[in-house]
């Protein structure tokens, strides 16, 4: 696994010089709160130990040379013009980033890079944020530019939303930027507060990764945005005031659903039920109680696959196996869905048990393999070296 000794060799090996600095930016899994972040509403994710990491250099000629050391390809441009790369898509977040810092005034120069990562990619595992917040992150400490952690995530939102072409809430970003080591973080994606939630220690986080890829994905994503902004245009003549489904309660969606089509009404009882989910989720924790909390994230899932209508058979299947697993709390897909992970809360003298079981079940229903990782809650982007 890439690490930060192997990172330098391969940037001695490409640049025949040793690398000024190494960043790691992690990857994220989501507890619970799923589609809620552009909504306004409240997510609980946590930074996982597996990060992408960055050996670089500054130079001063105003170019980028970049090796993705995990596909073996190297892309070379200047900062002052940058356009997306159809060759190398996986450049396109650096590219982003590197014109959002500039795009909101940062002085900077160009850079030699080695990227390598253990975030899976396309795994819904945000692999994307953990790129592009590593790559910001380089050029805040190279030039010493005055960014905050809330600001980082929000230029490589900007990055995703309108250099990348991807529509994604602030999520992802935020908590690969922000985590904290052994706790999630309840972020308000509406003001971007947040407050560390302690994980309780008898237990571990564990993703499934499906294989399956999230191909529906962006599709179905905008037209889930679309469906709730709807919901909330046909909701405000009824309830004033409201500017998101964040405003609005379940006992008001019971009173004026009415007004809304079947579908819309079912995207928009996901949406104020996974809120709710999500505040109630962060009390039980707080109080102790692994088991409700558990509870809170089957719920979650049974939400996202028959209201919101994102999941498959195969995390269904995924999902349902783990559930039975005994020292199994809960387990609800993770992410976008259509795909990737589903994420797990299991007590840690289970989760060896839990391992066979899953993987075993999901061989004989799907026939495939699922990969299983056990994780822990790690600190957001950071320097490596030097310490
Ligand atoms: C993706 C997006 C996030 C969020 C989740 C669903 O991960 O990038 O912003 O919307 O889906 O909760």
């Amino acid at each position: 696994m890439i690490d930060a000794a192997r990172i330098h060799t391969k940037f001695v090996s490409r640049f025949s010089q040793t690398p000024t600095m190494i960043v790691r930016a992690p990857g994220r899994v989501n507890l619970i709160g799923e589609h809620t972040d552009y909504n306004d509403g409240f997510v609980l994710p946590a930074a996982i130990d597996r990060a992408t990491f960055i050996a670089a250099s500054p130079r001063t000629d105003r170019r980028v040379r970049v090796v993705a050391a995990d596909l073996n390809e190297e892309d070379e441009f200047g900062i002052d013009q940058i356009e997306r790369s159809g060759m190398r898509p996986w450049s396109n977040y650096i590219r982003g980033m590197i014109k959002s810092l500039l795009a909101a005034g940062h002085v900077i120069n160009g850079a030699d890079m080695v990227v390598a990562s253990s975030v899976p990619r396309g795994a819904g595992l945000s692999s994307s944020a953990a790129l592009e917040v590593a790559t910001g992150y380089v050029f805040q400490l190279f030039h010493n530019l005055n960014i905050l952690g809330e600001e980082l995530a929000l230029m490589a939102q900007a990055t995703e939303n309108h250099f990348v072409g991807v529509n994604c809430g602030i999520m992802d970003q935020f908590i690969v930027t922000l985590g904290q080591a052994n706790h999630a973080l309840l972020i308000d994606c509406r003001d971007l507060n947040y407050q560390a939630v302690p994980l309780p220690a008898s237990t571990s986080v564990v993703i499934c990764d499906s294989h399956i890829e999230r191909t529906l994905a962006g599709s179905a994503y905008n037209q889930r945005r679309a469906e709730c902004d709807q919901a909330v245009e046909l909701l405000k003549s009824h309830i004033p005031g409201i500017k998101a489904l964040r405003d609005v309660t379940s006992d008001q969606l019971q009173v004026y659903g009415h007004v809304l089509a079947p579908v819309v009404r079912q995207r928009a009882r996901h949406v104020i039920s996974e809120n709710e989910r999500v505040i109630a989720g962060v009390n039980t924790l707080q109080a102790g109680n692994v088991a409700e909390f558990g509870r809170l994230m089957n719920a979650s899932h049974a939400s996202l696959r028959d209201d919101y209508a994102v999941s498959i058979p195969e995390m269904d299947a995924l999902v349902a196996s783990a559930q039975r697993v005994s020292g199994c709390y809960g387990s609800r897909l993770t992410g976008a869905g259509f795909g990737g992970c589903t994420v797990s809360l299991v007590a840690n003298d289970s989760v060896e048990h839990f391992r066979h079981e899953v993987a075993a079940a999901y061989l004989a229903s799907i026939g495939r393999s699922a990969t299983i990782y056990v994780t822990h809650a790690a600190d957001g982007v950071s320097r490596v070296r030097p310490e």
